[in-house]
C-alpha cells in the first residue's frame, strides 16, 4: 500500500473515530515531505505520462471558475509556438450568431492561425499537459489557435460557447478554455472578465489599463496559462464567463488558445466529414434525378458549415 493511500485511510479512520485523536495517531509523520513539496500530479496517457504542478496554480474566481498556472510553458516553448505561427497569420474571424459561419468583425481585430493537433513533439507534449491540468481528454480539444495583437488590437468581451447549432454539433459546447500567454505585454492586452464576481476586490492600480479596470483582469506574463470554464457545474452556460482581450497599448501580445468541448471534438469532425459524403434520406437519388439539388439546394446540398442531406446524390462531396 503506498503511503498516500495509507494516509487517506488514516484520515478517514480519524473522522469516523474522532476520539482516537487523543491517542497519538501519528498523522504528521506519515506525510513524506519530499513527496508534498513541489508535488506533481502524474497522469498516464499511453506510454508517456504528463505531469502538472498544483503548487503553481492559483484559483482566481468561482464565478466564473478561473485558475492561473504560473509558468505553464517554458520560454523556449512559447518562442517555438510563435515561430510556427509567425508567417501564417490571417485576420481573425468570429462565428456568426445564427449561421455559425466565420465572419470578419470589428469586435475582434487580432490576427491568428490554427496549429495542427500533435503537429510536433513539443505541441503534443503541451496538449498532454493541458489534458492533465484540466482533467479533460485531449480528443475533446480543438487544435491550438495562436493569436497576435499589435498596438490597439483587441477582442471585445464575448462568450466562448456558441449561439448557433452548426458549431454546437462539433463536440457540443466549449466547456473550458486554456489561454496561454506567449509574450509579456508592456501595457494593455489584459484578459478582462467584466461580469466576474470578484471584480470589485481587485486593486485597480496603474499597472492595469483602463479597459482592464472594467472587470477582473489577468495581466499577461510569458508562459502563464489561464483556465476558465464557460459552463457551470450543472452544464448550463455561465454568463459570468464573458471575457475580452483589452487593447494592447505598449508592446505586442502573443497568445495560444485551447478550446475544450463537452464531447470528443475529433470524433465530431470525422463524423461531419463522412456525413458530408453520404445521403441522409433513402429518397435522395430520386429527388436528385427530379432536379431537387438545384431547386432545393439548402436541404439537398447545404453549405460546408451546415451540410445538406443528399450531398452524395447531388455530387457535392469534396473528396
Ligand atoms: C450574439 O448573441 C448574443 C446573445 O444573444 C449577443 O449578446 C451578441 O451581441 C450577439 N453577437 C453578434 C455578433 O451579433
Ligand atoms: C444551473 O445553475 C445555475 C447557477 O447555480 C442556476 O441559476 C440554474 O438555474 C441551474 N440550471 C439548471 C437547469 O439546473
Ligand atoms: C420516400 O418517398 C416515398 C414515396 O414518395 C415516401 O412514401 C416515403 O415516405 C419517403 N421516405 C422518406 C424517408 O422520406
Amino acid at each position: 500500500m503506498d503511503s498516500r493511500c495509507f494516509l487517506a485511510l488514516s484520515l478517514c479512520f480519524f473522522c469516523l473515530f474522532p476520539h482516537v485523536s487523543h491517542s497519538r495517531v501519528r498523522i504528521p509523520n506519515l506525510i513524506d515531505h519530499k513527496q508534498t513539496v513541489g508535488s506533481v500530479l502524474r497522469l498516464k496517457r499511453g506510454p508517456s505520462s504528463a505531469t502538472f504542478d498544483p503548487t503553481r496554480v492559483t484559483q482566481l474566481s468561482w464565478s466564473p471558475r478561473a485558475f492561473l498556472y504560473k509558468g505553464f510553458l517554458s520560454e523556449e516553448e512559447c518562442d517555438h509556438l510563435i515561430t510556427l505561427a509567425k508567417d501564417k497569420l490571417e485576420v481573425s474571424m468570429v462565428a456568426d450568431n445564427d449561421s455559425g459561419k466565420s465572419i470578419k468583425s470589428e469586435v475582434r481585430t487580432s490576427s491568428g492561425m490554427f496549429l495542427q493537433k500533435a503537429q510536433d513533439e513539443i505541441i503534443s507534449n503541451i496538449e498532454s499537459r493541458i489534458a492533465a491540468w484540466t482533467f479533460l481528454p485531449i480528443e475533446n480539444g480543438e487544435a491550438m489557435q495562436i493569436l497576435h495583437y499589435e498596438h490597439g488590437q483587441k477582442y471585445e468581451p464575448h462568450y466562448d460557447y456558441f449561439h448557433d447549432k452548426a458549431n454546437q454539433e462539433l463536440g457540443g459546447h466549449r466547456v473550458a478554455t486554456v489561454l496561454i500567454y506567449l509574450s509579456n505585454v508592456e501595457k494593455g492586452g489584459e484578459t478582462v472578465f467584466p461580469h466576474a464576481q470578484v471584480k470589485t476586490v481587485q486593486p485597480k492600480d496603474d499597472v492595469l489599463s483602463d479597459c482592464a479596470k472594467n472587470g477582473y483582469s489577468v495581466k499577461p506574463f510569458k508562459g502563464d496559462a489561464l483556465l476558465f470554464f464557460s459552463l457551470l457545474p450543472n452544464a448550463t452556460t455561465d454568463p459570468s464567463s464573458l471575457h475580452g482581450s483589452c487593447p494592447v497599448i505598449e508592446g505586442e501580445k502573443w497568445s495560444a488558445t485551447k478550446w475544450i468541448h463537452v464531447r470528443s471534438f475529433e470524433k465530431s469532425i470525422k463524423q461531419v466529414a463522412s456525413r458530408e459524403c453520404t445521403d441522409q434520406n433513402v429518397n435522395c437519388s430520386t429527388w436528385a434525378k427530379a432536379g431537387e439539388c438545384e431547386k432545393n439546394p439548402t436541404y439537398m446540398v447545404g453549405t460546408e458549415d451546415l451540410p445538406g442531406f443528399c450531398r452524395n446524390s447531388c455530387k457535392a462531396c469534396s473528396s
